[in-house]
């Protein structure tokens, strides 16, 4: 099996179902959930599905990238993946570490890309006035929410969508492309999964 550590920042419900597709005749097994956060709720949950945790905290580090990273590298190259999957994690990594594992490392983003990187995704289509919304998982490249995309879902936006439950109705879209993505991705397939 490919092996795939997941880094979480959050509640960790994009993990989540990344592990729970990894079972069966799927071509990966998760063997590590990392985060910057102590207190992230998805640490419990993976806990609870019987995978390794471990916890760099970017905090004592400031602002120091690098030094931050040298630390998430410790854990991480143990763990010695063959894919990672950025889920909920909100660092932005360094072009030094992005390259690292250049090819092998995932991101899930809630926009439909190249539209809304960064942050505020769900407000701003709103504001812009769009007519459809949806998430993106990509290859993760030095430039932030940028590099090849492996796939989109798209959710339509109603007159009365909030920020929130248009975050909501982009969630369990993620839950369905992230897993879809990873699967083609570990079989080695880079064609783009465009969904619903
Ligand atoms: C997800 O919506 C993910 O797309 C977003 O954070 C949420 C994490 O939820 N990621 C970003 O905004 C990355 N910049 P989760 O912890 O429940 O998976």
């Amino acid at each position: 099996h490919k092996r795939v550590a997941i880094l979480i920042s959050g509640g960790g419900s994009n993990m989540v179902s990344l592990v729970d597709s990894m079972t069966g005749d799927h071509p990966a097994r998760p063997c590590l959930v990392l985060s910057n956060n102590a207190d992230a709720g998805g640490l419990a949950k993976a806990a609870d599905r019987g995978i390794a945790t471990a916890v760099v905290d970017h905090r004592p580090f400031g602002g120091d990238r690098a030094a931050f990273e040298a630390e998430l590298c410790k854990p991480l190259l143990e763990a010695k993946p063959d894919i990672i999957c950025l889920a909920g994690f909100m660092r932005v990594l360094t072009g030094d570490f992005v390259s690292r594992f250049q090819g092998r490392m995932l991101n899930i983003h809630p926009s439909l890309l190249p539209k809304y990187k960064g942050l505020n995704t769900h407000a701003r289509a709103i504001a812009a006035g769009d007519a459809e919304h949806g998430c993106t998982v990509h290859e993760v490249t030095a430039a932030l929410d940028d590099g090849p995309i492996l796939g989109q879902a798209r959710v339509k936006i109603a007159p009365n969508d909030t920020p929130e439950t248009l975050a909501r109705k982009v969630l369990e879209w993620e839950h369905k492309l992230y897993p879809a993505v990873l699967e083609r991705f570990a079989r080695g397939d880079k064609a783009p999964v465009m969904l619903p």
